[in-house]
């Protein structure tokens, strides 16, 4: 069945849980931002910086940013610090060696150490720096189609990525990209045919910040009244002049009364193709393309069939300026296999006739195939 987007009146409820608790580790930066990694030392009375040795590290050995000699001394920094790290001088004196760290990046998690030697002490400092941001409150949505629901739950803003975990449907299915700033965008979906009421619940946890969502939606099945708005991109195939039936059900109410469904086919962002409701087919707005060509089955509708026959192609027949006839005669398809069309067009009064024909592949996209043979069509009686 082709794409399609419905919309159907039902209740939804909506509710949300969350919880937010730090674990306080030492300091927590987020990708792309910058970070003080705090140090403070006893600082000597008349203290001379020239004889200040202050020496930043990550893990066991990788210098991070060194000081001596009353400057910076930045010869031995390992690479991945260059031009990202500051050292607040004029606040050495007052013991307060933090180093601001800029551009933070995932790689730079794990434990930084400050070395700080005076004349008379040395003293040292330990911290513990975790890449991490906390999800946006993540939103919850719903979407109905012509055969049921896809519910999508979508996050960003976070890092790193979370557990996402559905309640009571099986089959998500998850998608986490990186924003520009190195944050995590998250999109997950499940595709639901409901036949009685369904809570759903979707679990988002980001375990090192102890963050965590919950997330729930109570489905209903469609009651009576039902719009159905299908945008054909039909997966049937038809040749020129014959018919087709585009398939599109929905799930059935009990006792549906035929009085209170409305069906729209429509082609297009807009043009009508066939339309029911009051318990009729309402033809007012039908485009003209379509007059006389369409037919839904009303014995079938109420078990949920709401396919339409649509009867020969579509051609367009106009003037041209010199009151030559054009003809075009297109169709869309979307091929499932290799497919050959033929379109045959006849002018009887000239006992003329031109047949054409295309072999078609399987293509991702809707496509649309023009059948004209390409004449001026002079009438002359
Ligand atoms: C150390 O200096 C930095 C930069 O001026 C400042 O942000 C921080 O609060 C200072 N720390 C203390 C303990 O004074
Ligand atoms: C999951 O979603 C992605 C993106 O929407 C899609 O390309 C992929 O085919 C889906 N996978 C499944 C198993 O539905
Ligand atoms: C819907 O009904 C069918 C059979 O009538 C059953 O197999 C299926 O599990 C039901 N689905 C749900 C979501 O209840
Ligand atoms: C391909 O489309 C035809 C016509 O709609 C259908 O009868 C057939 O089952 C489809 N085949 C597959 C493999 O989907
Ligand atoms: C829906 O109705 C059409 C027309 O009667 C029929 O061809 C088609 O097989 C029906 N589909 C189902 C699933 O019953
Ligand atoms: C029309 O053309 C066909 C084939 O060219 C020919 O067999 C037939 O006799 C023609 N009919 C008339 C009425 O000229």
């Amino acid at each position: 069945m082709g794409l399609h987007v419905v919309s159907i009146l039902f209740i939804i409820m909506i509710s949300s849980v969350v919880t937010t608790t730090s674990l306080q580790p030492r300091e927590v930066a987020s990708p792309g931002s910058d970070i003080t990694l705090s140090c403070s030392f006893p600082p000597s009375k008349n203290l001379n910086l020239n004889h200040l040795i202050v020496n930043w590290q990550r893990g066991e050995s990788e210098v991070v940013h060194s000081y001596y000699n009353g400057r910076d001394q930045l010869e031995r920094q390992s690479v991945v610090y260059k031009g990202r790290t500051h050292l607040f001088e004029d606040q050495l004196t007052v013991g307060n060696a933090s180093l601001r760290l800029s551009g933070v990046q995932p790689s730079d998690q794990g434990q930084y150490t400050c070395y700080v030697t005076d004349e008379q002490r040395s003293t040292q400092e330990s911290l513990q720096l975790l890449v991490a941001a906390p999800y946006d409150e993540p939103r919850m949505s719903v979407q109905a189609t012509c055969d049921g629901f896809v519910v999508t739950l979508r996050a960003s803003q976070g890092f790193p990525q979370p557990e996402v975990l559905w309640g009571g449907v099986m089959g998500s299915n998850t998608t986490m990209e990186l924003d520009s700033r190195g944050r995590y965008e998250l999109e997950s979906e499940v595709t639901l045919r409901l036949n009685s009421t369904l809570t759903v619940t979707a679990d988002l946890k980001l375990r090192v910040l102890d963050q965590s969502f919950t997330k729930s939606l109570t489905l209903h099945p469609p009651p009576a009244i039902i719009e159905v708005q299908f945008l054909i991109s039909p997966m049937g195939v038809a040749a020129p002049g014959s018919d087709i039936t585009l398939s599109c059900y929905f799930p059935p109410s009990k006792n549906l009364n035929l009085k209170y469904l409305i069906v729209n086919w429509q082609h297009g962002e807009s043009e009508v193709v066939h339309s029911y409701y009051y318990g009729r087919d309402q033809l007012e707005r039908q485009s003209v393309v379509y007059k006389g060509r369409t037919h839904l089955f009303e014995d079938q509708i109420a078990v949920g069939n709401a396919s339409l026959r649509l009867s020969g192609s579509h051609s367009r027949i106009g003037l041209d300026s010199r009151g030559r006839y054009e003809v075009h005669s297109s169709m869309e398809v979307r091929p499932n296999s290799t497919l050959t069309i033929i379109g045959e067009m006849r002018l009887d009064v000239l006992n003329q006739s031109f047949t054409r024909s295309l072999t078609l592949h399987p293509l991702p996209e809707c496509c649309e195939v023009s059948l004209a043979p390409g004449a001026d069509w002079l009438w002359d009686y």
